[in-house]
């Protein structure tokens, strides 16, 4: 290690973040957001568990070979399979690593694995070392450590080291242990392996107790120097240690001597691509990303910020890349001043997608004069969610009458690509015009699923902005949870758009598990 205090970032959004109820992408979105997150400059992305499904492999494979940069990585059980399929993924990568792991806690290996804990052992090694012969990094994991006996971490992280692991991540997988401990468990580790000065201690911490991010901290000021973390703390359950906050801790109080390499500027950016393709709403008050992190409501608060910024203000919003004051577009801009404030926004837009994107940003300039780049952000990454390559249906016409008095109706008319000149038409009465035209939908698509989250929320102020629409459906059988997301001047049609995104999702995932049967039940052990 060149530099004794960088933290090394390992972003896992892309795999346990994966694992968030509902945040399920394809292998299209986790490459858009892998590039994105080559911007903010992470130093490992975990790309996803190759042998979970043929749609993981391929979002494995296209991330490995299209996106430079940071190291790629693919998690694999401790089991032969796994292994081979996960360095098959990662082919192409300039910069690979394999990230492989077994549980080690006693509750786990007795009831999980059912293993006796000298299995375990010589199952970790021999896994170690044939992942060593196929790829040159290989990371191990004693997966719930943080309830795990100690003498049997230290033993079998010997043992890893010995066979060629040189990244030795920790998991608190259950989010269970408390700062003090964590540390102290890291703290541990160092003192008592004799081999660690060969590898980097890594941290995974969950947030069931919300201190995945103190967690993780006190493990860097003990000695960890990778954090595994996930944009918006995405993740299993109440997910992961949330790599913004990470990022801007060490940053903010670089008085704790440690740095990263994140391009802080691209947080808010990554942030909203994130939200937008996994319809996992940020709560306004989540640290750094929430659209409150950096409002003043108190009058004492604005007044102090007012005479300086730093009364109420630890951070400077344009760090996190919120951008100061931004002269907006509007109708009579070009193509070419669209496509130079994209580029500063970070999109690459070739000119076939500009032209298209160009047709709507009029199209909004019209409807509301002044066009802003959260606007753009809005209409860009709607623009590249629309996949109507892999959607199976395609939404050609919503129409619906409401009012008092009246019946909430909606008409829908939609395109089965599977059969393009298959095009579906119902109509359908409902509570109110949402619920008429999920309905619709639903019927004419006969998905099995039942709303169960409907948000709706303005992407800039003002009665004209554009509205976003985040929905979760739940399939009525395996209870399975899809999200969907679209952003519209109007609301109905946003949501008209955002559902059926949602079951587009739901369809693929069937698709998927047509095509590779077993995973869901291999996958169950992880
Ligand atoms: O939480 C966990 O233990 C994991 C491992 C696979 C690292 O995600
Ligand atoms: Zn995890």
């Amino acid at each position: 290690m060149s530099d004794p205090n960088k933290v090394y970032i390992f972003d896992t959004s892309l795999r346990d973040g994966e694992q968030s109820p509902g945040a399920s992408m394809n292998a299209q979105e986790k490459l858009e957001i892998a590039k994105q997150l080559a911007l903010l400059n992470v130093d490992v992305i975990e790309a996803g568990f190759p042998v979970s499904s043929k749609g993981d492999f391929e979002a494995v494979h296209n991330i490995a070979k299209e996106v430079h940069g940071p190291t790629i990585c693919a998690l694999a059980r401790a089991i032969e399979k796994d292994i081979k399929v996960a360095a098959e993924a990662l082919e192409p990568a300039k910069s690979k690593r394999l990230h492989t792991f077994i549980a080690t806690s006693p509750i786990h290996m007795e009831h999980k694995l059912k293993m006796k804990p000298a299995e375990v052992l010589a199952k970790a090694g021999e896994m170690v070392e044939y992942a060593k012969s196929l790829v040159d990094e290989v990371e191990f994991s004693p997966e719930d450590a943080g309830r795990s006996e100690k003498s049997f971490l230290y033993e079998i992280i010997e043992l890893a080291i010995s066979k060629g692991a040189s990244s030795i991540n920790i998991p608190d997988t259950v989010g269970y242990t408390t700062p003090m401990e964590f540390g102290q468990l890291i703290k541990d580790i160092k003192d008592n392996v004799p081999n660690i000065d060969q590898a980097i201690i890594s941290v995974h911490c969950h947030n069931d107790l919300g201190l995945a991010t103190a967690n993780s901290l006190a493990a860097l000021v003990n000695g960890a120097r990778q954090v595994e973390c996930t944009v918006n703390g995405i993740g299993e359950r109440a997910g992961n240690a949330s790599l913004e906050e990470i990022a801007m801790i060490l940053k903010t109080r670089n008085d704790l001597g440690l740095h990263t390499e994140i391009n802080t500027k691209q947080i808010t950016r990554t942030s909203k691509l994130v939200s937008n393709i996994t319809g996992m709403f940020v709560q306004p008050n989540k640290a750094i990303v929430g659209a409150n992190a950096f409002a003043h409501e108190s009058g004492i608060h604005q007044d102090g910020v007012l005479k300086h910024q730093k009364t109420y203000e630890i951070m400077n919003p344009e760090d996190v890349g919120i951008l100061a004051t931004q002269i907006p577009l509007g109708p009579r801009s070009g193509k070419h001043a669209l496509k130079s404030r994209l580029a500063q926004l970070g999109f690459d837009k070739t000119e076939e997608n500009l032209d298209e994107l160009y047709a709507k940003f009029i199209k909004l300039a019209d409807e509301k004069k002044r066009v802003d780049d959260r606007d753009l952000f809005a209409l860009a990454t709607n623009q590249s969610l629309s996949n109507e390559s892999t959607a199976t249906f395609e939404l050609v016409h919503v129409q619906v009458t409401c009012g008092s008095g009246n019946l909430p109706t909606a008409s829908v008319m939609l395109r089965d690509q599977r059969d393009k000149t298959n095009i579906l038409k119902g109509s359908e009465l409902g509570t109110g015009p949402v619920d008429a035209i999920c309905k619709c939908i639903r019927k004419l698509t006969k998905a099995d699923c039942t709303l169960i989250e409907f948000t709706v929320k303005s992407v800039t102020e003002g009665i004209d902005s554009l509205g976003e629409v985040f929905i979760r459906i739940q399939d009525d059988k395996n209870k399975g949870i899809y999200s969907g997301h679209a952003a519209k001047t109007d609301i109905v049609i946003a949501s008209a758009q955002a559902y059926l995104n949602a079951t587009n999702r739901y369809f693929e995932r069937k698709e998927s598990l047509k095509l590779n049967p077993q995973s869901a039940e291999e996958i169950a052990g992880v």
